[in-house]
């Protein structure tokens, strides 16, 4: 604490990332990383650029960017917005559709940034208790003051949300946006960006950090009615002209073309997916239903803070999140099928 903080610095409560070690040796399944490189294209598309016009500012409106992803969801450039992560989107969102007095929904179980977003902007929000099997109470979401946002498949919960259910959810809040949060939706089975032309008070925000690989290049983008995307862009501007830089923007472009290989490795990440839930339901343990790259677990007699332990003293890295009603649950991102047999290896070793 210091005399020279404002009230908004003793306010916020900062979000806390999963631990990022810096050791070759340590099997990291603990922030949802892609266990997979980036497309070689990409990495060769970030080489050349950073050879041609690093002296020079990136563009400020990332037209092309913004062009080529509108063409991958058949979509105008006027309907997407690009930001430093889907982090970065987010935050803009909070400033540009939610405030104070009006609270906003989202899941008490949920991507944990929400709350310190709110904080830090002086939004007004409540947290909806989930169903008892971790499911969204969809009308629970119906009628809010402020606003909704929640992760589709949630976070850390996996679990998938239908879209006639996030159809009622919008049409229930005529007067207010409803954020989709799809960090994770190339794992699962279909989008809310085709709802985006009938809703104009829907936003759905995505990132190349999971199915493309890229969490390193920081590139996160909205799609959503130009109105929305003209106020995300207020704030942008309010901010920093220049949100994505150079190399980022030639790997994104870059990544959105390259279809066949980011659907190569999703296939691999949702096959190892299966195969990982069947091994840890024979060991005794509870899943529940992922449509993400991660799987939310918990074990009928052993408590998750000591499997986090016993694992982390093995050199494999997972998420235990100390929350009330989550507490005896583990979040395990999906690696490569040789990560997830070391996994389960260290995972008989403690069990035994
Ligand atoms: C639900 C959810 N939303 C957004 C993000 C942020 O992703 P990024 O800022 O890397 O695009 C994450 C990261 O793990 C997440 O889990």
């Amino acid at each position: 604490m210091s005399k020279f903080w404002s009230e908004t610095v003793k306010r916020c409560v900062p979000y806390v990332p999963g631990e990022q070690l810096n050791d070759a040796n340590i099997v990291k399944l603990n922030t949802n990383e892609n266990p997979y490189p980036p497309s070689p294209k990409v990495v060769e598309a970030i080489k050349v650029e950073a050879e041609r016009k690093l002296n020079l500012y990136p563009s400020p409106t990332v037209d092309q960017l913004r062009t080529d992803i509108a063409e991958y969801y058949g979509l105008s450039k006027d309907n997407i917005f690009v930001g430093n992560g889907s982090d970065e989107v987010l935050a803009f969102s909070f400033l540009a559709f939610f405030e104070a007095g009006k609270p906003i929904r989202f899941p008490a179980v949920s991507y944990s940034f929400y709350p310190v977003y709110c904080k830090l902007f002086n939004i007004s929000y409540e947290e909806v208790k989930l169903n008892r099997d971790f499911t969204l109470p969809v009308e629970a979401f119906f009628q809010t003051d402020g606003g909704v946002i929640f992760p589709n498949p949630n976070a850390p919960t996996s679990i998938y949300l239908e879209i006639d259910a996030i159809k009622e959810i919008v049409e229930n809040n005529p007067d207010q946006v409803v954020i989709i949060d799809e960090a994770y939706i190339d794992f699962a089975s279909e989008s809310a960006v085709s709802l985006i032309n009938t809703y104009n008070n829907l936003l759905v925000i995505q990132t190349m950090s999971k199915s493309r690989s890229l969490a390193g290049l920081r590139i996160g983008f909205a799609l959503g009615n130009s109105d929305l995307i003209e106020g995300l862009t207020r704030i942008k501007d309010s901010f920093n002209s220049y949100t994505l830089d150079r190399l980022a923007i030639a790997g994104a472009e870059a990544a959105i073309k390259d279809t066949n290989y980011y659907k190569s490795t999703t296939r691999e990440i949702i096959h190892t997916r299966e195969w990982i839930t069947a091994e840890m339901k024979k060991r005794g343990f509870h899943i529940l239903p992922s449509q993400a790259n991660f799987i939310f677990v918990s074990h009928y007699n052993k408590q998750a803070e000591e499997l986090y332990a016993a694992l982390k003293d093995r050199n494999v890295l997972i998420r235990h999140f100390n929350k009330p009603g989550i507490d005896n649950y583990l979040r395990v991102t999906i690696g490569t099928n040789k990560n997830m047999e070391l996994f389960l290896n260290k995972l008989d070793e403690i069990l035994a």
